[in-house]
Formats: structure tokens, C-alpha cells, sequence
């Protein structure tokens, strides 16, 4: 088996930087080395060393770029990468003009497959090596992700968005053919190399109670899948929800009453919680991703990651394109951190590196395979040029310290910062 030998500087965590000091949770060698061997990494430490041990593997030097865990977009919606920067709408207006007439044009499986081969190409040049991605509700929109994910080797997960109410009728299914649809493509494709399916309710306004209830009895005899949602994105939404769920005691009650509350569920956004929902969701251990360019972009409000983090929440980090305005997990990072601003609490460089990689990942449970440079972890890497534009590296060239050399980069760094993906142990 090819062993190959990447040397550079090299980002690892070694515990979660919201929870532990600094210099405990995070370690950057400034001289080290990631060997890779058949698609995981067989083993880090000082470059020196590394190519003294294993003389015979093939070296790719990076000088003084980092090398990290590939970025985890914890939720996207590939579908919209068409319509991405559509100007002025908020929410249920955006979703009406933009969002419903692109995803009726997924019933072309020849479109769904050319978008979804353009989707993996611009995330991989932004350093995204994993997402999780709503698809639309027609099945090809879904054999097509995973299809052109499969052929390049990389662990994804994705699912049927499904919708049976307040949706044009092209774009709606019923509580039944969700339930049967989604079965299906589960045992296709769930656990099939490097997929996984995530059982995908759009929100609570597009499904009657019915639909809620077979995607989670579905849940129950699937249980080891994702379930992907959005909650309390918007308050408008959040009014619209009340309506249609009288009985509901709060937004994420019309989930947790149809067995769509549980430790494997992912909830998008989740920003205007109430106190009841705070503490069920940390009680689960289920998680929250923030998708910070999408609720500016959107107009949708200031996600509380201190809070939340205090309260022990399960926390990932997503660009949620296209209601986000970047393909870049670097854009979504520096957005997250001018949300911290807005809120008074400012996020350290080495938290939002943790939650665009490490914190995805364990939001996903995937934190054993992915998210981190460290022996027997899944090879997917991206290598970060530091001084990428003539603005970010003389802003680097003073940095003192790592932090204040990677932070120009998280602030003002696109694709062009991007030196390599490595997706599977190759480079992408
Ligand atoms: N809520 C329901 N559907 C969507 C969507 O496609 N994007 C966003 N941002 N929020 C949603
Ligand atoms: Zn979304």
C-alpha cells in the first residue's frame, strides 16, 4: 500500500477548546508531519522523525501551510447551489421565489446529477471534505449526491426532503410515499462505502402530523440513522408553526411528539429557542448546527453559542447553502465569530477550527472517523496557505504567535486559500 508522507504545519485537538484551556485542547507542530497509508492516517509527529522512520514513502512538503482536518458542513441544501445570493427575501419568501421553483427542476435527474457534480466541486475546492445535505423530494435528487460522492471516495450524508403541505404540489409527497421513499433509499445507500442516510423532514409548516409520525416510526426502525430538521429558524416561521400545531407546547414539541426528537437528530439553526427547548435538546444530547452567513444572509437572528456551549448543547457548524452566502467553511467561520461579536462573546480562532472540523464531526457522532488529525482517523485533509492574498499575508507576516497567523485566514480567506483537499487519503 502507497504510504504518503505530508509534511507542513500541523493543526490537531486533542480535546474541545470551549470546554478545556487552550494549550490542553489544541496543538499546532509547526514542523510535523501526517503520514497516510490505504485512506487513514497511520501516524503524526515532527516531519524529522517521520521521514527518518519511513524513508520510503512519497512526500509532499507543504512548507509552511496548515494542514488540518478536511472541513465538516454539517448542513447544506445541494440542491440550492443555483440560486445561491438571491437578493433580498426573508424566510417563507425566499423559500416561495427562490428555493421551491430550483428544487421542482430536480425532477430532471440529468439536472440533479449535473448539480450535484458542480456541488462537490465547489465544496471540495473550498476544503469541505464532509456534508450533510437536504436533497429534494424526488429519490433521484438523492441517488445522484450520493453517486457522484461515492465516485470520489468521500463520507457524506444526505436524504429525501419530504413535504406534504404548503409546498407547490410539484414538490409534495405524502405521509405514505415519504415513509416508503425513504425507506428505500436508506437501505440503498445508508452504510454503502462511506454514505449515510439522514431521514429529512424539511420543517414541521411542510409536513402534516401524519408525515411527522411516519418519518419518525421510520426513525424508530432505523434508529442509527441522522435525522435532519430545521427549528426555530425564523419568527415569523416560528408564529406560522404555532398556527398549524396548536397543541404543540413549543416548535420543537411538534418534533418530539412524532418521535422526531433523539440523540441522532440534527437541528438546523435553532436560534429563538424557549428555555423548555434548551433544556430538552441538551437533555437528549441532540444537536444544533449553526449556520451563521445564512442567518445574516436571511435576516434570521444571533445564534447563542456561549450560552448553548455552557449549557453542554452538542454544537456543528454548516454553511446551509444557499439561504448561506458561501460555499467556504473559512467565510462561515468568520461569520460565526462576528455573530460572537454582536453577542459580546467573541470566539478564539482555535474554537471556530474546532467547530468547522471536530465539533461537526461530533455533532454528526462521526467524531471517531473524521474532524481530526490523529492516528486511525479517516485521511480527509485540507491544507491552508496562510498568506493566500497580498491582504491576508501582510497581516500574517506579523503575526506573533499561530493563532494570530491562522486568524487572517479564518477572517479573510476563500478558495484561494485552499492549497489541497485530501479526500480518502487522496488529494481531491
Ligand atoms: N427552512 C425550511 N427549508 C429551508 C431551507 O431550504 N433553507 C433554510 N435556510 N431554512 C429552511
Ligand atoms: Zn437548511
Amino acid at each position: 500500500m502507497t504510504k504518503r508522507l505530508l509534511t507542513g504545519q500541523v493543526l490537531s485537538f486533542a480535546a474541545d477548546p470551549f470546554h478545556a484551556p487552550l494549550d490542553e485542547a489544541v496543538q499546532v507542530d509547526t514542523a510535523g508531519a501526517v503520514l497516510v497509508e490505504g485512506g487513514r492516517i497511520a501516524a503524526t509527529g515532527p516531519a524529522a522523525a517521520l521521514r527518518a522512520a519511513h524513508p520510503e514513502a512519497e512526500v509532499t512538503d507543504y512548507g509552511q501551510d496548515l494542514i488540518c482536518a478536511g472541513f465538516v458542513d454539517a448542513h447544506v441544501h445541494y440542491p440550492q447551489t443555483a440560486i445561491i445570493a438571491s437578493w433580498g427575501k426573508r424566510l417563507i419568501d425566499w423559500l416561495n421565489s427562490y428555493t421551491f421553483p430550483e428544487e421542482i427542476s430536480f425532477v430532471d435527474p440529468d439536472h440533479a446529477a449535473e448539480i450535484a457534480l458542480r456541488y462537490c466541486d465547489l465544496t471540495a475546492a473550498n476544503g469541505t471534505t464532509t456534508f450533510v445535505s437536504y436533497c429534494t423530494i424526488h429519490p433521484a435528487s438523492v441517488d445522484a449526491i450520493m453517486a457522484e460522492a461515492q465516485g470520489r471516495g468521500q463520507r457524506i450524508v444526505a436524504g429525501k426532503t419530504c413535504m406534504d403541505r404548503n409546498a407547490p404540489e410539484a414538490l409534495q409527497d405524502t405521509a405514505q410515499s415519504a415513509y416508503n421513499d425513504s425507506k428505500r433509499l436508506l437501505e440503498k445507500w445508508h452504510g454503502v462505502d462511506r454514505l449515510s442516510y439522514a431521514i429529512t423532514p424539511r420543517f414541521s409548516p411542510t409536513s402534516t402530523p401524519e408525515q411527522l409520525a411516519a418519518l419518525g416510526a421510520l426513525w424508530a426502525e432505523h434508529p442509527d440513522c441522522l435525522m435532519q430538521t430545521h427549528l426555530s429558524e425564523q419568527l415569523d416561521e416560528i408564529a406560522w408553526v404555532r398556527s398549524l400545531y396548536p397543541q404543540a407546547r413549543d416548535y420543537l414539541d411538534t418534533y418530539e411528539a412524532h418521535g422526531l426528537l433523539g440523540p441522532r437528530g440534527l437541528y438546523g439553526h435553532a436560534i429563538h429557542l424557549e428555555p423548555r427547548e434548551r433544556a430538552r435538546l441538551a437533555e437528549v444530547g441532540a444537536s444544533l448546527i449553526h449556520c451563521p452567513t445564512s442567518n445574516t444572509f436571511i435576516g434570521s437572528g444571533l445564534f447563542d453559542m456561549a450560552g448553548l456551549m455552557a449549557e453542554g448543547q452538542r454544537i456543528g457548524l454548516a454553511t446551509d447553502t444557499g439561504g448561506g452566502s458561501s460555499f467556504s467553511m473559512l467565510r462561515t467561520m468568520a461569520a460565526a465569530y462576528e455573530i460572537g461579536q454582536l453577542r459580546g462573546t467573541p470566539l478564539h480562532p482555535a474554537q471556530l477550527m474546532w467547530l468547522a472540523t471536530q465539533g461537526s464531526a461530533r455533532a454528526l457522532h462521526m467524531d471517531h472517523q473524521i474532524g481530526n488529525v490523529a492516528v486511525g482517523m479517516e485521511a480527509d485533509l485540507v491544507v491552508l496557505d496562510l498568506a493566500s492574498t497580498p491582504a491576508i499575508a501582510q497581516r500574517a507576516a506579523r503575526a506573533e504567535g499561530v493563532w494570530e497567523a491562522i486568524f487572517p485566514t479564518i477572517m479573510m480567506g476563500d478558495d484561494r486559500a485552499i492549497r489541497a483537499t485530501w479526500i480518502n487519503g487522496r488529494p481531491a
